[in-house]
């Protein structure tokens, strides 16, 4: 029997999943660490964090389940998106990471559309400059670090430089290179115009490989730091969205994924490159080897019920908070709750954007507010369809859902309702480190495909259907839709006060 495993490297830990040829999880572990904010809109971390994470997650993981390191047949790879890792002409790490949360890019991202122009950026890498991605990073060492940046030889996202611990090459896959905005994304390759207009070497990018294919073996030191054979092989794997939704198996044309974690996320796959006219959405290149997707990302999601009931009713447990909410109607008697509680990223990039419960009357109840917390982070994510659908998307079939707030069947109903689409739950609950084994035991020729594979391994546990109420959520969200524009300026002189 063969195993694979699947490396996960997020902002807060990293996971290793153990999977049989079978497709049975026999086992996960992990090794959790922080990051830093040194100034106001900074998040950063050390790259050192991961590898050692990394080391300590797979030597727990052998130990644990007691699989002998001969068996592994393949490791795929995953982490956090968008970060920057500068390494030097040695492959020493020149600077803490710059992470995907970090926001100190304003200006350069003006910086990218003033060299590039925005249609232009838009057309090439599927998206307008976002402070979080890649590139406006690496012109803001180029502006502010002078000294860094002249030393510059490789620039790595955050998995990739577990991988060049791993294999000592410098390989990235197309999923997460696409999220660095240097890619164009139609080619599934790096954009000579981009990266050209920006002042960028060529030579400092990894070349890029498909989610499955094999980017190196485990090197001999690296097989003593984390107990597995030398020679094991490497495959690219992909950006963690990219990761999770091969794991829930949103794979297919029109098949989307989302996830109701502290972020909301709706990811869409597709057979065809599709990009938003205006760049709200996000388009990059899927895991999946000759697919694209794009996503749309709410920042606070399952974070909006959770800041809800630590301010309003703290220490309330979740499902008696949502119990009482059940009973009142759909649309929660006109009040309206905007989640943009830690600013905004789709559909308005805006981190001056706030939370508001608009509509208040001496009629509404607490429970009014609860469904109204719920209502409106549907809301958000209907948004992300819309767009999607504006954009082209072949008709959406199905919602494979994951993530803590999928647990309550209450949210599970207003989201059908209020997505107007079957939302259904799949045996697959370890994300992207599952998604990353998945690629790992494609690539090693254990079934053709990844939707092949996912066919055979993700199965539906529960469907929950648009019921009665959809209706009602429609005229709710024809006025939802209108609060930001009107709310946009004031929220703008609030971050002034
Ligand atoms: C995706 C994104 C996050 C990070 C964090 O665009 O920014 O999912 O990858 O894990």
């Amino acid at each position: 029997m063969g195993y694979f495993i699947g490396i996960d490297s997020s902002t807060t830990a990293t996971k290793a999943l153990l999977l049989a040829e079978t497709g049975d999880v026999i086992g996960v572990a992990a090794s959790t660490y922080d990051y830093e904010t040194p100034r106001p809109l900074w998040s950063e971390q050390q790259p050192e964090l991961w590898w050692t994470a990394t080391a300590a997650s797979i030597r727990q993981l052998l130990a644990n389940t007691g699989i002998t390191p001969n068996a592994i047949k393949a490791i795929g790879l995953t982490g956090q998106m968008h970060g920057l890792v500068l390494l030097d002409k040695n492959g020493s790490v020149l600077r803490p990471a710059i992470l995907w949360n970090d926001q100190r890019t304003g200006a350069e991202c003006d910086e990218m559309r003033h060299l590039i122009g925005k249609q232009q950026l838009i057309a090439i890498t599927g998206n307008d400059a976002l402070t979080g991605f890649t590139a406006p990073k690496i012109l803001w060492v180029k502006n502010n670090e002078p000294e860094i940046y002249a030393r510059i030889a490789h620039i790595l996202l955050p998995k990739d430089y577990v991988r060049y611990q791993l294999t000592g090459e410098f390989a990235t896959d197309k999923a997460d290179a696409a999220g660095m905005q240097l890619f164009d994304v139609r080619q599934r390759d790096w954009s000579g115009e981009v990266v050209g207009k920006l002042g960028i070497d060529p030579a400092w990018l990894p070349p890029t490989f498909e989610g499955t294919a094999v980017t190196g073996y485990v090197t001999a030191a690296a097989a003593e730091a984390v107990g597995l054979l030398a020679g094991t092989p490497v495959m690219a794997g992909g950006g963690d969205q990219a990761a999770n939704a091969v794991g829930v198996g949103a794979v297919g044309d029109g098949v989307v994924a989302l996830s109701l974690g502290t972020s909301g996320v709706v990811f869409a796959s597709s057979d065809v490159p599709i990009v938003e006219p205006d760049g709200r959405l996000h388009a990059f290149c899927h895991a999946v080897p000759g697919k694209w997707h794009l996503m749309g990302v709410m920042l606070s999601a399952a974070g909006s019920l959770r800041w809800y009931r630590d301010a309003l009713a703290p220490g309330v447990d979740f499902d008696d908070l949502l119990a009482p909410a059940a009973a009142v109607p759909p649309g929660s008697e006109g009040l309206l709750f905007l989640p943009y509680l830690t600013g905004e990223r789709t559909p308005h990039p805006d981190p001056l954007a706030r939370g508001s419960f608009v509509g208040l009357t001496v009629r509404h109840t607490q429970p009014h507010l609860t469904r109204a917390v719920l209502e409106g982070v549907a809301f958000g994510l209907r948004d992300s369809l819309e767009l999607m659908r504006g954009a082209g998307l072949a008709d959406v079939s199905q919602i494979r859902a994951s993530g803590g707030g999928l647990r309550s069947p209450l949210w599970r109903q207003i989201l059908a309702d209020a997505l107007q689409t079957e939302i259904v739950t799949v045996n697959s609950s370890e994300g992207a480190a599952y998604g990353a084994a998945v690629l790992a035991l494609v690539g090693a020729g254990v079934y053709t495909s990844v939707p092949a594979a996912c066919a055979d391994l993700v199965r539906v546990t529960g469907r929950t259907s648009p019921g009665k109420d959809a209706a009602a959520y429609g005229q709710s969200y024809a006025v939802y839709r209108r609060l930001y524009p009107a709310l946009q300026t004031i929220f703008a002189d609030l971050a002034l006060l």
